[in-house]
């Protein structure tokens, strides 16, 4: 499905107060990982209260034991001191990297902004080499920014 036809349907997930909130991040997590062929791990980390790290609140894909990432820590933790997009083609070649497993290649991290204030990310990752591309930052985006309506 291309993006501009999953976008309604995030949309229509996050507004719908018959799901708590944390449920209507699940549920945009499994469309997302359902939908686009490799996205194989999608999930929210948030700002841990007032700490300098963040914490994961919903996800699917494999377990993951990096429930608490520091700031400045892997792709996540930098994003989260950066407020910028993170694209990553090859995770092998990077330095500051937490592996979650072995067999992700690839990943994207997109801060959450609300009120201009970076609270949190959606964080993508792929066994695929290299498959995101500015349409992917783009949609991503707009996610986060429907996302922060509810919050
Ligand atoms: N790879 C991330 C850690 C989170 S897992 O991908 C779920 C990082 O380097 O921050």
């Amino acid at each position: 499905m291309p993006f501009e036809d999953l976008k309604p349907e995030v949309s229509k997930i996050l507004v719908n107060k018959n799901n708590t909130v944390t449920e209507r991040l699940q549920l945009v997590c499994q469309l997302l990982k359902d939908t686009i062929n490799y996205y194989d791990w999608v999930g929210f980390y948030f700002r841990n209260g007032s700490k300098e790290e963040l914490k994961l609140r919903t996800y699917v894909g494999e377990k993951t034991d990096h429930e608490i990432i520091p700031f400045g820590k892997g792709i996540c933790g930098q994003v989260a001191v950066s407020n910028k997009n993170f694209v990553v083609p090859d995770v092998q070649a990077q330095d500051n990297y937490i592996a979650c497993s072995i067999t992700v290649k690839s990943e994207i991290v997109i801060p959450l902004f609300k009120d201009g204030e970076n609270i949190g990310q959606i964080d993508i990752d792929s066994n695929t080499p290299d498959p995101f591309t500015e349409q992917d930052e783009r949609f991503l985006e707009f996610v986060n920014q429907e996302v922060a309506k509810i919050l």
